[in-house]
């Protein structure tokens, strides 16, 4: 924690488009009529034909329902391409950095137009429709953006699968939502490696039962693939054959947008959906406000596309209001430490959007390789993903944006479409770990674990009283889990998963998360889906997974293995079985220390104490409380004796 606080700029009080008083009186107005606030500012989309019903929502338990805009029609794609070509056909849209810093290429709104024509009408020809799903399953190119908005064009629903993840985790999610086409590339390339997945698609499709229609393949490297005749096609091919027009389809504004899955404290991850008017208006929204946005901005955000900050905040947020928005394929340290501002530099970015988890690993290698480039351009930063250490912000702040630029630390997850609790940067003064402030329409509250809602300055658990328009809407096939994981725990209010602080100003400070899910340099893992690739592993009986804190990467991985009677524990056995996770999920998921336990502690019923499992992880000895309840209190002494160290 940091008493430091930094005050608004007065220059930044003066132009950005709300000041303190505006905010205070706009934030007002947002929450004591939503309807007619809304009502208001959900005009800023183009509508087909104009909603007359604004917010239809109900968080009673047994009857959860989220409705915005109901009776709008319109289509995202022709918000974030068709409506700006008569202004702006000729700015802009995407400048694609490739991996290498000797590939970019520039995208006016123009040639998305065709691109995403042409891609939409590949699909279409394939028998994509309406209400159809389709996975994309590709690395940071522009295809990607192109595929997301060709997808909703056609009003088909997309779910992006990050690049990262394994094989079977693409499986499951194909399977899940039964898309019957996927896109893919021959391989991706970050950081000069290859990441072959076109060969994943082959292993994850193998594995569904009918497998899919149709696997497009966008040739990034030309690296050779195997081709399964009548079902893979190369893009360049299939966009020869059509025309760069095709209709965009009129989509109700609760038509779903797309799926994405993201993990929970338990089970298989769930598939998180958005709707079509609400998300938009939402995401587009807040891209203005707390990034600032004015025409002529160069915007970029670090993130893939395969989170949720990609699809908000690199394609629909800043593509909605007609933004110039950066797409990065590479990674921060590639070719050298100095990447991120090389290319702040080469494209004179004006608002940067990145992760703690970045900025806490550029900061180790010092301040020169910052220092060498001019970042002049820059006005505004960003962060997101975690909980930002007031070491890592005041190095942001002071190194990289020189003391200029205000940093947005925005709260928000999968599950909320947009940023929910942010600094706006002509409003809010900044402290240094703390999101500060709602946005327009957010009603946080601080809950104790009986759902007391807590007044003032206080701790607790961080719940949200009521909807705003770019909440999630289900878990795709499975309401009821919907209900139960969001909205049970404190009936009535949806539950973050959150901790968090509140200050006597009112600002919020999140602590991280209050249930079995982990934020590994800003990736969320459930630690269930960890636990249940470790005992899917024959010399494994059982596993259980925690965070513990990790310099880097905010939490690391921290598993305690009991092996099958019999079976050595061996140094060759731990890298096994972290390279079997890797196999099993991802690489994002690599356990980065393992503890081999004879047993775990259980209470009498046989129910594993995490608590216990987390202290001794965190090397918090003393403060393992009561262990009386154990059914054999001595397993703890072993755990304590054996901890692994932090490499
Ligand atoms: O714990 C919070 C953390 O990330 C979780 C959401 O993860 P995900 O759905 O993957 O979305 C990440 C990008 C929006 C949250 O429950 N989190 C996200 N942003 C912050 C944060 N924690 C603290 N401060 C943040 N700015």
């Amino acid at each position: 924690m940091s008493d430091k606080v930094y005050d608004v700029p007065s220059q930044w009080a003066q132009k950005a488009y709300v000041d303190d008083a505006h905010y205070q009186s706009m934030y007002a107005a947002s929450v004591n009529d939503p309807n007619a606030f809304w009502g208001e500012h959900g005009k800023r989309i183009d509508w087909f034909t104009p909603y007359t019903k604004v917010k239809n929502t109900s968080y009673d338990p047994g009857h959860v329902s989220i409705k915005w805009f109901e009776d709008g029609v319109t289509n995202v794609a022709y918000n974030c391409v068709d409506r700006h070509l008569e202004t702006r056909g000729d700015q802009v849209a995407i400048i694609w950095e490739g991996d290498s810093p000797d590939e970019s290429r520039k995208i006016t709104y123009r040639e998305l137009s065709a691109e995403v024509n042409k891609l939409a009408n590949v699909l279409r020809n394939r028998g994509v429709e309406k209400g159809d799903r389709v996975t994309i399953y590709l690395p940071m190119i522009p295809e990607a953006a192109f595929a997301m908005l060709a997808c909703a064009r056609l009003g088909a629903i997309h779910s992006i699968v990050f690049g990262g993840f394994s094989p079977d985790s693409l499986g499951g999610r194909i399977a899940d939502c039964g898309s019957k086409v996927v896109i893919t590339a021959d391989e991706g390339l970050r950081g000069g490696r290859k990441v072959p997945l076109k060969a994943n698609v082959d292993a994850a499709v193998n594995q569904i039962e009918g497998g899919v229609d149709h696997v497009i393949v966008v040739r990034r490297t030309g690296g050779k693939v195997d081709m399964t005749p009548g079902r893979d096609v190369y893009y360049d091919e299939a966009a020869a054959m059509v025309t760069d027009e095709c209709p965009a389809e009129p989509m109700n504004a609760e038509d779903p947008l797309f799926i994405l899955y993201t993990s929970g404290s338990t089970g298989k991850p769930k598939g998180v959906l958005h709707t079509t008017g609400g998300y938009l208006v939402y995401a587009s929204m807040t891209h203005q406000y707390v990034f600032d946005y004015h025409p002529g901005d160069i915007y970029w955000c670090t993130a893939d596309v395969g989170w949720v900050t990609g699809h908000s905040y690199i394609v629909y947020g800043p593509l909605a209001n007609g933004a110039t928005t950066l797409m990065f394929e590479g990674i921060p340290n590639y070719p050298s430490v100095s990447r991120f501002w090389d290319v702040i530099d080469k494209h004179q970015v004006s608002i940067f959007y990145t992760a703690p988890t970045a900025i806490r690993s550029l900061m180790q290698a010092g301040e020169e390789p910052v220092k060498r480039t001019s970042r002049a351009s820059l006005r505004l930063l960003g962060s997101v993903g975690e909980p930002i250490n007031p070491e890592a912000w005041e190095w942001y702040y002071h190194v990289v944006g020189e003391g200029r630029c205000p940093i947005v630390d925005t709260w928000w997850q999968t599950e909320t479409g947009g940023i929910l609790i942010t600094p706006l940067p002509g409003a809010t003064k900044l402290k240094p770990g703390s999101a500060t402030r709602p946005f327009f329409g957010v009603q946080p509250e601080v809950v104790d674990a009986a759902g007391a809602v807590q007044e003032g300055a206080c701790e607790g658990n961080l719940v949200i009283a009521d909807s705003w328009p770019g909440q999630m809407r289900t878990v795709y096939g499975d309401h009821e889990r919907f209900e139960q994981t969001y909205f049970s725990t404190y009936p009535g209010k949806y539950f973050t998963g959150d901790g968090c602080r509140r200050d006597a100003d009112g600002f919020y400070w999140i602590t991280g998360r209050v249930d079995d899910v982990i934020n590994v340099s800003g990736h969320r893992m459930g630690t269930a889906e960890v636990e249940s690739a470790l005992v899917a592993h024959p010399k494994v009986s059982e596993a259980a997974v925690v965070g513990f804190p990790h310099d880097i990467k905010g939490q690391g991985i921290y598993a305690y293995v009991t092996l099958m009677d019999g079976v050595e524990p061996t140094e060759e056995l731990r890298k096994e079985l972290v390279a079997w996770v890797r196999r099993e999920i991802g690489p994002i998921a690599s356990p980065d220390l393992i503890q081999f336990a004879p047993g775990l502690p259980k209470t009498r019923s046989g129910k594993i104490m995490r608590r216990i499992l987390r202290k001794i992880a965190e090397d918090q000895f003393e403060s393992l409380g009561d262990t009386s309840t154990l059914a054999d209190p001595g397993v703890v002494e072993d755990l304590i004796s054996n901890r692994q160290n932090k490499r």
